[in-house]
């Protein structure tokens, strides 16, 4: 089949959202709830489709924030099956066009942080630059798009059979292959203490925290320390909260500090001049909301922001996350929230103050 040259990319009524494996149930409910004119249509591990009211080119530029969910998503043009390679990547190339594309993401449906199953989407990747090569195309170093640029997407179901479809960039997540950080394909940075710190760095990088050399920042759940670690190459003075031990690698550095102890054995005053409000503790989501909201609604304590992981005991907890959400706006803090690519079934909370902090009700009089 011939390659088209289109000066837009094809419509397509067809979206797809790429999320971790096991999310896919998370994903359909959120789309009900964000965007209810979308039906759900087919879904497999890690990849869920949707059929739009009517084909557009623009997305709502806050849909992944709407799905929490997702790591991205794309136009879908359908699947292309076969056993070879070079005559997928032809019929793929056909059916999207060749003009326009800056960049190709081509990423296995089945991500697992810190595996890209690099043997299935290689080959795919290979077979698509030689094709593309072949009508023009400048040949591609970094995949990382620019926002704007327009983006050929192929997921890999299996090496005989491709998803292929397309996106604009514009926020990080959609400017990497697949919403995956570059770092979450690999093996954790020789010297960071924990997988903490490639959250946080994603976190960094997906919301735009504006962390500033010299503030202070306090972790509740900080052992072993990659989270800390993470915060103090960013300049901050650092507080970790946590009965267990740091690793002596982080204890050592200048400008942190270890309060030994749960975070509700901390009495609240201390949390007063903190910059930021880290959370990352291994219990119940309620408990750790808890946690946050006794300092988060403490007299004279107003952190400039709040960046809080809630674990998942069961994907059925996921239909919570809009009462979490809530709790946050009570306390005066606007919220997005996302699943990490680096994280496992857990939710990543970006909260920074917005709106009015509700008063305390007034008591009435005679009371
Ligand atoms: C996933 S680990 C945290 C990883 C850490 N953020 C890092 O950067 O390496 C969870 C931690 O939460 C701590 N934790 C659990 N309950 C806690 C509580 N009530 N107060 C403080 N820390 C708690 C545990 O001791 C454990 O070290």
């Amino acid at each position: 089949m011939e390659p088209v040259v289109r000066a837009m990319p094809p419509q397509s009524e067809f979206l797809l959202a790429a999320c971790q494996a096991g999310a896919e149930g998370a994903v359909r409910e959120r789309m009900a709830v964000g965007w209810p004119d979308v039906k759900p249509g087919a879904w497999r591990r890690g990849v869920v489709t949707f059929r739009l009211p009517a084909p557009v080119q623009d997305l709502p530029a806050d849909l992944l924030d709407r799905l929490v969910f997702a790591r991205t998503l794309m136009h879908s043009l359908g699947q292309v099956t076969g056993s070879d390679p070079a005559a997928l990547a032809a019929e793929a190339t056909a059916r999207a066009g060749t003009t326009g594309w800056q960049r190709v993401h081509c990423w296995h449906r089945q991500f697992v942080p810190g595996s890209q199953r690099p043997t299935l989407a290689e080959p795919v990747a290979a077979a698509l630059a030689a094709t593309l090569a072949a009508c023009g195309l400048p040949a591609q170093t970094d995949p990382t798009a620019r926002p704007g640029d327009l983006v050929l997407d192929v997921v890999v179901d299996s090496p005989e059979r491709w998803w292929v479809g397309w996106h604009r960039a514009a926020e990080p997540a959609t400017c990497w292959p697949g919403g995956i950080h570059r770092l979450a394909t690999g093996p954790l940075p020789v010297g960071k203490v924990s997988r903490a710190w490639l959250k946080l760095d994603e976190a960094i990088a997906l919301f735009g925290i504006p962390l500033a050399a010299g503030e202070r920042s306090v972790e509740l759940g900080a052992a072993p320390g990659g989270a800390c670690q993470r915060l103090l190459e960013a300049g901050l003075r650092v507080v970790g909260v946590d009965p267990a031990i740091v690793d002596p690698a982080v204890a050592a550095l200048p400008g942190f500090t270890q309060w030994r102890m749960r975070a509700r054995d901390v009495p609240v005053a201390r949390f007063a001049g903190f910059d930021w409000l880290v959370a990352d503790m291994n219990i119940d989501p309620r408990s750790t909301l808890a946690a946050l909201g006794r300092v988060a609604t403490a007299k004279g304590v107003r952190p400039a922001g709040i960046v809080a992981t809630f674990k998942l005991p069961v994907w059925s907890r996921a239909g919570e996350v809009a009462e979490w959400l809530a709790a946050f706006a009570g306390w005066g803090f606007r919220t997005r929230a996302r699943q990490l690519s680096s994280s496992g079934r857990e939710l990543c909370v970006v909260a920074t103050p917005g709106g009015v902090r509700p008063r305390p009700a007034r008591r009435p009089r005679g009371a």
